[in-house]
């Protein structure tokens, strides 16, 4: 037991020291936790509740809930963005490919109906989507964190900048930090949120060209050398039959992607990770150490240190006093 104990201080030690950034902690002094205190009190319960009351009988969604707060985040910010509808003929960061599904959105209108029924005007919905992320991986077996609120709606959506900042499946490690770092956050972010894979599912297309057309040249056998052949050949045979397939669904954790927990890094060091982005966490010693250290357990480790990573990520960019709004219905501005 000391042991063990002796391992999560230290990893979580070297997260702190390695993950200081001034830019996205300077943004995030601006948020607090229990902002809503006295505002909304029962916020935070609200949001908690109905997640607690649906995700179990739906828990696809609560991947999907995640994925929409790191979209949200990494597009202006914090600031419920990714939830805008597009407007006369312009196309939000919602249409951008690959889209997210709609259940999500639906989800996140009827709380925050909720709390507009309880505290109209006051609970924005950047915050609710932050809120209801962290509560629906605690309905999957994962951490529970407080999580610093006061972030208010943007008013803008631009499709283009989901597809230019969202960072890209098929990209290497180089490029991967340098699109984490552009937001504020660091090495042992990217490994910890990269975590998050360990729920949910992907469709085929973002990933069949490790399975078909690896260098271009196509055909038999031009499948990514780095992904375990085994595990491709499965997926070949049982999941995405054809190159073009854009409608399968794969879980990232097979056999665990409804529960939060180590599966994803267990995964990674046997090279089943799915997305090249997934493999590149090997391919830099600082990283690759980092899964290593967690990968054995107890997941106890890694929740601390996706909590933390969540809590940073979380602060991306906010918009908190005057800036902004607290929209009324998430999908559009007040008008
Ligand atoms: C490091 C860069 C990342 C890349 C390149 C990436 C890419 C992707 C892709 C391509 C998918 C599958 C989409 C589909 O085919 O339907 C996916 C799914 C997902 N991602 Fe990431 N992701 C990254 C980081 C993150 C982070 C930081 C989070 C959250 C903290 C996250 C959470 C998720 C979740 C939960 C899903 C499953 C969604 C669902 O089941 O509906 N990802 N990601
Ligand atoms: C946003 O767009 C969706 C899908 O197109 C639509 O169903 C919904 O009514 C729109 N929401 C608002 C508030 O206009
Ligand atoms: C997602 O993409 C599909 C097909 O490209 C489109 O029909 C659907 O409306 C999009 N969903 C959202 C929420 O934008
Ligand atoms: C990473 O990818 C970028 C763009 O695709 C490329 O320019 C760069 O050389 C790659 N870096 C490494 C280390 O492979
Ligand atoms: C394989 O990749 C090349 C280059 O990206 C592309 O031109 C070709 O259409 C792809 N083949 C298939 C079957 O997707
Ligand atoms: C899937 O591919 C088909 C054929 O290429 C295309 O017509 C369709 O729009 C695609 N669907 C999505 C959701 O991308």
């Amino acid at each position: 037991m000391a042991a063990v104990a002796a391992v999560v201080a230290m990893v979580v030690l070297a997260a702190v020291v390695g993950g200081a950034s001034a830019a996205s902690e300077e943004e995030g002094w601006k948020l607090r936790q229990g902002f809503y205190e006295q505002s909304c009190p029962q916020a935070e319960q609200i949001v908690r509740h109905f997640v607690e009351q649906h995700v179990p009988r739906a828990p696809s969604v609560a991947a999907t809930l995640l994925r929409t707060h790191f979209h949200d985040c990494f597009v202006r910010g914090c600031d419920a963005s990714v939830l805008l509808n597009g407007t006369d003929g312009a196309e939000a960061e919602k249409d951008a490919a690959p889209n997210l599904t709609l259940r999500g959105f639906a989800f996140l209108d009827r709380v925050k109906a909720l709390l507009e029924h309880d505290c109209p005007g006051v609970v924005s919905c950047a915050d609710v989507l932050a809120l209801a992320a962290r509560d629906a991986i605690g309905v999957l077996g994962g951490p529970f964190w407080r999580v610093p609120t006061g972030r208010r709606d943007g008013l803008v959506s631009v499709k283009q900048e989901a597809l230019d900042q969202v960072p890209a499946p098929t990209m290497n490690f180089t490029d991967l930090l340098a699109s984490f770092q552009s937001k504020g956050l660091e090495l042992p972010d990217l490994v910890w949120l990269s975590g998050a894979h360990t729920i949910g599912i992907a469709h085929c297309d973002s990933f069949s060209e490790r399975l078909y057309n690896f260098t271009g040249r196509g055909g038999a056998g031009d499948a990514d050398p780095s992904l375990d052949p085994v595990y491709a050949a499965n997926l070949r045979r049982t999941k995405c039959a054809t190159p073009t397939d854009n409608t399968t669904i794969v879980e990232m954790d097979p056999g665990s992607f409804l529960t939060f927990d180590l599966g994803y890094y267990r995964g990674l060091l046997k090279r089943r990770g799915l997305f090249q982005s997934d493999h590149a966490l090997l391919t830099d010693a600082a990283a690759r150490a980092d899964v290593e250290s967690v990968a054995g357990g107890p997941p106890e480790v890694f929740f601390q240190l996706f909590a933390r990573s969540m809590v940073r990520m979380g602060m991306v960019d906010v918009k908190t006093g005057g800036e902004g709004e607290i929209r009324r219905h998430c999908a559009v501005v007040n008008g």
